[in-house]
């Protein structure tokens, strides 16, 4: 199975630069001009394009069972609008309930993305804490290709880790060469923050970014990088919104400490005034955690990509039908939490990125593959163009333009959050594997093309005396600028 995709230009985190690409097997075999290639070989045109990287989203949860409800993309449906949008690979998350096996809950997970059409992986939740879940943390990393782990710090009553149980488990990771991962928000804030609301009679959606304000997430980022910083751990925050969170890792970088920051296109662009739509329905559709926020927020966040404070970006792809957010109709804290995005990201932060000059192409990549690549010890097998590289790429069209609406969508869910914007920068083409996988808005890759990734332990982070050994960080990612 061989494939070339010819006359464009290759665009890494690093470099620009004219040339083929020759695919063997799902591996990258040749990169270069000319090059002399058999008869049979399927040939993609991308003159006047550039190629990159395929995007990663290392945030999604298809199907998860949350809030009473299970979200309705599953792992076919979800990954399938990642490829339309130019992305190759997620790491989604695996959620045990509390006194739930790690391990049970891990193949539970396995099973249902047997059906995934693009690449996956699974970071996994720590919800509750005995001798049991240090043990199969060991498990999870030595036989199963599991390098993170996720703490919730918010979902109070449900799947929030407390402080106890975040010094146990950042503890463990650095025994395991891990990296922890953390949703900051301060849990008990919100319960109390919601209870208050509905005590008011304040029941409706305006009330949900109300009882989840920034210092609630300013309070747990730094309470979380503080916890890591006192162990000597690293550590990996997931959908930062708050301008107070951007400054939190920004000080702890400038002091030394491996921190690393993720951000939403959803947060980059949007803000609260989403929850006062006097059409309930719109307004709940927005409902995810944290909230959008005011305005001036999403502009720390972009000054976060472009300094380097944050690396990544992700969709927290979570995405719910107008039927199961009515689940909240008279009482905000029941709405279900989480909104989509994975097919639309990569255009997204193109066109409100790179068409306004805040980042270049090559930081493009970088912000959307390779330093998910490298902080996840993925790289260079995956966020790279290079011989013997995963041949997942993506052909973006920069001149190329659509405008993002839940008609087009292939998402499941009835709503789209970037409705009528519209974009120019879109892939034409998305290779998984070494093989056309969407093409032109035909889906050629099928329920169970995707295959599971394993994602090696770091050296432990401790050396052979017990004490930190910063070498064995994470490998240190390209900074925006
Ligand atoms: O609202 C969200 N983000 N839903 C998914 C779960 C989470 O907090 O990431
Ligand atoms: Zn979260
Ligand atoms: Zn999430």
């Amino acid at each position: 199975m061989s494939l070339l995709i010819k006359g464009g230009t290759v665009v890494t985190h690093d470099q620009s630069y004219r040339a083929d690409i020759y695919c063997v097997d799902g591996r990258i075999a040749a990169i270069g001009e000319n090059l002399d290639v058999p008869a049979n070989t399927e040939v993609v045109d991308a003159g006047g394009q550039l190629v990159m990287p395929g995007g990663i989203d290392p945030h999604t949860h298809m199907q998860l069972p949350f809030m009473g409800t299970v979200a309705k993309d599953d792992f076919e449906s979800g990954t399938a609008a990642g490829l339309a949008g130019g992305t190759t690979s997620i790491i989604d998350f695996v959620i045990p309930a509390p006194q739930q096996s790690l391990l049970e809950a891990y193949h539970q997970w396995r099973g249902w993305a047997e059906k995934s059409v693009a690449d996956y992986s699974f970071h996994v939740a720590i919800t509750w804490w005995d001798d049991s879940v240090r043990e199969e943390m060991g498990e999870l990393v030595r036989s199963h290709g599991v390098n993170s782990f996720k703490h919730f710090m918010a979902y109070k009553n449900a799947i929030m880790a407390t402080d106890d149980i975040l010094v146990e488990s950042f503890s463990r990771c650095m025994e395991l060469g891990a990296i922890p991962t953390v949703h900051a928000e301060n849990g008990e804030l919100v319960f109390h923050l919601q209870q208050q609301l509905l005590a008011q009679g304040i029941t409706g959606p305006e009330a949900h970014p109300m009882s989840r304000p920034p210092v609630v997430e300013a309070e747990a980022s730094n309470r979380a990088i503080s916890i890591a910083n006192t162990l000597g751990a690293p550590i990996y925050l997931v959908h930062v919104s708050a301008k107070e969170s951007v400054d939190a890792i920004r000080y702890a970088r400038d002091n030394g400490q491996h921190v690393y920051g993720e951000c939403l296109a959803g947060h980059l662009v949007l803000d609260d005034s989403v929850y006062r739509d006097p059409d309930w329905g719109r307004a709940a559709a927005h409902v995810m955690s944290p909230p959008f926020r005011p305005k001036g927020h999403q502009e720390a966040l972009w000054k976060g990509l472009q300094g380097g404070t944050l690396q990544t970006t992700a969709t927290d792809h979570c995405a719910f039908c107008a039927e199961q957010k009515a689940a909240g109709r008279d009482d905000f804290s029941k709405i279900p939490n989480g909104t989509a995005g994975i097919e639309e990201r990569m255009s997204v932060l193109w066109e409100k990125g790179v068409n306004s000059g805040k980042l270049t192409p090559n930081e493009f990549v970088a912000i959307t593959s390779t330093n998910t690549a490298k902080i996840f010890n993925l790289f260079p097998r995956k966020g790279a163009i290079q011989v013997g590289a995963d041949a997942d790429l993506v052909v973006w069209d920069p001149q190329g333009s659509k405008t993002l609406s839940v008609e087009t969508q292939r998402s499941r869910i009835d709503f789209n959050i970037f409705e009528g914007m519209t974009v120019k920068g879109i892939p034409s083409c998305t290779v998984a594997n070494g093989k056309v996988a969407w093409q032109q808005g035909e889906l050629r890759a099928q329920a169970g093309d995707g295959r599971y990734y394993d994602r090696p332990a770091y050296p432990s982070y401790y050396d052979a005396l017990g004490k930190r050994n910063a070498r064995n960080a994470p490998t240190a990612v390209v900074r925006a600028k």
